[in-house]
């Protein structure tokens, strides 16, 4: 379902860091330009990709390891940071989940878009910067995007994910395969290098923050990876007029269990993959992957899926010290402890309505798979 949503009379005051912790300052950018020839004749087109994150730490994770295994989450868990699974490999495995029967959420969305982006397009306006956070393969976004084009509408597209390579490969094959032209004419791509929270601070940065209109895109129920409490908090971005927000609802727990517990294991290599993604921030081999296993659950309560990652025998984690790779400290994780490490949450009608109500957003157009579950909803945001 697609809904365009406004801001109820009393809007929360925006928050653009909503986790807390880091300041709020612009960050450094460098921009890598990535030459792609088409197939075409035409123009050399380069893909810009901006390196928006902040001053490099967003992406040091072993602090989050550390205190993670130390600590239990309001579930009684012991966690590890879900941003361990966004790396180059994992990428392209979750790009393989997608492609997997089992699971839904991608082709009910793609389904959505491909009768309903016409009329999204046609909303968006000339100048108009449209923001995707966590952009992944592109899959979807290329429907959109080729409507506009379709259109004649001159907007600047910028695909905002966790790794560069995965940005320059993603937008590369986004430039080059159109219909066998090569190139959109009107519609301008580029990448962010960044998380979020270093999205939110760029879209805030005054030469943007002056350009007519901003569009955020929260794709493949991307949203749904945040409890709601936080989910609130996350659709309230400080100068965006619009959100355009793909969420699941499904609480079938067969469905969801199938999506995320496909029989091929694509979801348990995907799964598996974050303790390569744990080593490699920690720098040295800390989790050793033959000693661990993945469980998938539905939290039927908390309307989730989660993630564990469970140790097969008692597991000793040891932190070096930085630099010189004394022993400092380790900790056992004992045979079968569930460590959490990744959840999708489903918002059913109820939830949809307090998320909307919590984050001060109204309704104005929305578009309902046809079991009802799944959702494409667009929020504005007018002020
Ligand atoms: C569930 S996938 C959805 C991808 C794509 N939007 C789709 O619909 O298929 C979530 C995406 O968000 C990215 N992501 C997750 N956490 C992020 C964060 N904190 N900052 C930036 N990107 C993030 C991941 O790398 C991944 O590409």
């Amino acid at each position: 379902m697609l809904v365009e949503l406004s801001v109820a009379p009393n809007p929360l005051i925006l928050d653009a860091n909503p986790g807390g912790g880091r300041p709020e300052k612009i960050p450094s950018e460098t921009q890598i330009n990535v030459s792609v020839q088409p197939n075409t004749d035409e123009e050399r087109y380069d893909i810009d990709i901006i390196d928006i994150r902040d001053g490099q730490q967003s992406f040091d994770l072993a602090p989050a390891i550390r205190s993670g295994l130390q600590h239990r989450n309001e579930h009684g868990h012991r966690t590890l940071p879900s941003l361990l699974l966004w790396n180059e490999r994992g990428l392209k495995l979750f790009e393989e989940i997608t492609y997997t029967p089992e699971y839904y959420l991608t082709n009910t969305e793609i389904a959505l878009l491909e009768a309903h982006s016409r009329e999204i397009a046609r909303q968006i306006e000339p100048g108009t910067i449209l923001l995707e956070l966590g952009s992944g393969n592109l899959r979807k976004i290329r429907i959109l995007l080729q409507a506009l084009e379709a259109q004649g509408r001159r907007v600047g597209y910028y695909a905002l994910d966790l790794d560069r390579r995965e940005l320059e490969r993603t937008l590369g094959q986004l430039r080059t395969d159109l219909d066998g032209r090569g190139f959109f004419r009107h519609v301008r791509c580029h990448g962010l290098h960044g998380t979020y929270d270093d999205g939110q601070v760029w879209i805030a940065r005054p030469e943007n923050a002056r350009r007519p209109r901003c569009v955020l895109l929260s794709l493949g129920s991307t949203l749904g990876s945040f409890a709601p409490a936080e989910a609130a908090a996350r659709l309230l971005p400080p100068s965006s007029s619009r959100i355009i927000l793909g969420l699941d609802g499904c609480t079938d727990a067969g469905r969801v269990f199938a999506a995320y517990n496909d029989r091929a294991g694509t979801n348990r290599a995907f799964i598996l993959n974050a303790l390569d993604g744990a080593n490699a921030h920690l720098g040295y081999e800390a989790f050793l992957a033959s000693d661990w296993t993945v469980r998938g659950e539905w939290d039927a309560g908390a309307k989730r899926h989660v993630q564990y990652l469970v140790p097969l025998r008692d597991a000793q984690v040891t932190f070096l010290r930085a630099r010189q790779h004394q022993h400092h400290q380790s900790v056992t994780v004992k045979a079968n402890e569930k460590l959490e490490l990744t959840s999708s949450y489903k918002f059913d009608d109820a939830d949809r309505e307090r998320l909307w109500t919590e984050s001060g957003l109204r309704a104005t157009k929305q578009f309902l798979s046809k079991d009802g579950s799944y959702e494409e909803r667009e929020l504005l945001l007018e002020r």
